[in-house]
């Protein structure tokens, strides 16, 4: 949800500005543009289109620059165009800015702004910023100054960076959106996000709410809104800038599915080996006072939550997912033995963090489950729990929703070790079912020892070239249908999530037993129902399977290996290692994503950068 990037220091700035760029365009590639100062005084260069087209217009002028800002655009105030890509300046050119969030009350600034007689070119919010500050150093104030005084206007969000002609620094804040330093040997860096700047330094500090930074050819200094100066530490981040290139593959998406053995393998490194979860931050007993637990998330980390709170269930523990949206105006009751798990891969997704801002605000204690140390979530919520998939760049989340999901199991067993939940005592029972013979209604955890084998287990799925023939055999399909029970159903809507993200093809998720109570109506023999089964109560997924299969519709199923019947009675079948039911909507997953993956590669889609879609939604 655009990127900003920024350099200061030695040698020219504007190779490190473009590469920061394109490292960021999976926040938004609607439009880019760089501000660079030289001797010309501020140059901007702004386009429409990927950074790419901005590449060529930088060559095309020979732009060069001592330091500068840059900026990839996700549209939310003005459609994608030249005009309302940034950096926004004042009508002079003197003050340039880039900005990332929404400034809720800018319509009262350009009016205000108006009357004193400044004009605008741009549909966009944030260009009030450079006309505040000019009014200021109109007034005479210093540009830090100037700076202070424009910001200290604004409400909403923002991460904003500023150049000033005649002035050789950096001025940037950040309030409700995601900012980080990059402290490097012979530059420092700014940017919404580390991977823009890893090829330079590893090297960061994590701005905290309202610090103000002032970069220039001698280092950086930061600063409270308020202007007392703030020590803030540097730390070391374990990701590689290999981590996040596409090296030898096509497309950042396919990559990230390929290493989820390995990210998996962080995931549970050092968490998994004996018979209990050992989570850094969890010693045993620490969670022994939770009674129940509500998740909140969106998208791809909203599925990976509601697998959690089935998980959580199954041992006895009171759990519901909610999604962020919703739960930060509708919230669920809290008390203060609640735990509310925040979901998030980036940290930094709006809806979720008003969600944990709420949560926050009551007696409930809170956690955030994330990819991202550093990130808004880790640092606004009580306790953090790092999934370590690495830098994910592709707007699909495939990697990350695995490491949740395993995360989650992992926590799953924590709380029910600690006794968590309402318990008997207080007249909390599980329900009796009536489920397939074999299954268990409350479950005490994994079977110990089965999560280590889900890497290998992970790297089966990997190498089976299956949803890759499917993708082509029912490329011509009206809608693709997902359904799933239990731990299924998370997967089924994770499932069709991921296809329609990046084929703009018609796939809905369905609860199974969900289908006959209206979707069925849609079925004909052009709906694809992709059929997910886990070895647990499999039996009544079949039946749903037939109704569908009935009406013509062409089945194909993802489940275990062994399960025979199933495989006889649908039309395709991708087979996954044998493992503990609780596991296997995890390795299903994945088939779903290569199946969606083909069928977008089919239909020569932007796998990496779907349209109108940004990585990290930092607007509610
Ligand atoms: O960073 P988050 O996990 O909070 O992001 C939430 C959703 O925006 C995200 O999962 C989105 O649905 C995926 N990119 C879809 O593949």
């Amino acid at each position: 949800m655009c990127g900003i990037i920024g350099r200061a220091g030695d040698g020219d700035a504007l190779a490190s500005l473009l590469t920061g760029l394109k490292n960021l365009e999976y926040r938004g590639y609607d439009s880019a543009g760089v501000a660079v100062r030289n001797r010309d005084g501020i140059d901007v260069c702004k386009r429409e289109g990927e950074t790419d087209v901005l590449d060529a217009a930088v060559a095309e002028r020979n732009l060069t620059g001592d330091s500068g800002i840059g900026h990839t655009r996700w549209s939310t105030h003005g459609a994608p165009s030249d005009a309302n890509a940034h950096p926004h300046t004042d009508e002079d050119g003197r003050v340039a800015v880039v900005h990332n969030g929404i400034i809720r009350n800018y319509e009262s600034l350009r009016r205000e702004l108006r009357e004193d007689g400044h004009r605008f070119t741009s549909e966009t919010d944030s260009e009030v910023v450079p006309h505040l500050v000019a009014r200021e150093l109109d007034a005479g104030a210093t540009p830090e100054a100037a700076f202070r005084t424009a910001v200290d206007r604004l409400e909403g969000s923002y991460a904003l960076a500023m150049v000033v002609e005649d002035d050789d620094a950096i001025y940037a804040t950040r309030h409700g959106s995601p900012l980080v330093l990059g402290v490097g040997d012979d530059g420092n860096y700014l940017a919404s996000d580390v991977p823009a700047f890893l090829e330079f330094t590893d090297r960061v500090i994590y701005l905290e709410e309202d610090d103000l930074a002032v970069l220039d050819e001698e280092g950086y200094r930061l600063t409270t809104r308020g202007g007392e100066t703030v020590e803030r530490a540097v730390e070391t981040v374990d990701w590689t800038a290999g981590d996040a290139q596409k090296g030898v593959y096509t497309h950042f998406m396919r990559k990230e599915i390929d290493e989820q053995p390995a990210s998996l393998r962080q995931t549970l490194e050092g968490r998994s080996e004996g018979p209990e979860a050992v989570l850094e931050g969890f010693p045993p007993g620490s969670l022994s006072e939770v009674s129940d637990v509500v998740f909140v998330a969106c998208g791809t980390s909203y599925h990976a939550a509601m697998y959690g709170s089935t998980l959580l269930r199954r041992r006895g523990i009171p759990a519901t997912a909610m999604r962020a949206n919703e739960f930060a105006h509708d919230p669920m009751p809290v008390s203060d033995r609640t735990l509310v798990i925040a979901v998030t891969q980036s940290g930094e997704t709006a809806d979720t963090l008003a969600s944990l801002r709420v949560a926050n605000g009551s007696p409930a204690r809170t956690l955030a489950v994330t990819n991202v140390v550093g990130s808004s979530a880790a640092r606004e919520a009580n306790d953090a729990m790092f999934i370590r998939a690495g830098p994910e760049i592709g707007v699909a989340a495939t990697k990350t929703f695995s490491s949740q999901v395993a995360s989650l199991a992992l926590l799953a067993d924590r709380l029910y070790a600690d006794g968590a939940g309402i318990g008997a005592d207080a007249g909390v029972r599980m329900p009796a079912t009536s489920m397939a013979e074999g299954s268990s209604t409350t479950d005490g955890g994994t079977e110990a020892g089965t999560i280590r084998s889900l890497p290998e287990d992970v790297e089966t799925v990997v190498n089976d070239g299956g949803a890759s023939r499917l993708a082509k055999q029912y490329a011509d399909a009206d809608s693709y249908f997902f359904i799933g029970r239990g731990v299924g159903y998370p997967v089924a809507l994770e499932g069709a999530l991921k296809f329609k993200e990046i084929t703009y093809e018609h796939a809905e998720g369905f609860a199974a037993g969900e289908l006959k109570h209206g979707p069925l109506a849609l079925v004909t023999p052009s709906t694809v129902i992709v059929a997910v089964f886990t070895g647990r109560d499999d039996e009544r997924t079949l039946h749903n399977v037939r109704e569908a299969q009935t009406r013509g519709a062409p089945i194909i199923g993802v489940g275990p290996e062994s399960a025979t019947e199933i495989r006889e009675a649908v039309d395709e079948y991708l087979p996954f290692p044998d493992t503990d039911p609780e596991l296997a909507g995890i390795l299903a997953n994945v088939h779903l994503q290569l199946l969606a993956y083909h069928a977008a590669e089919i239909r020569d889609r932007a796998i990496d950068k779907p349209r109108n879609l940004a990585k990290s939604v930092t607007v509610e």
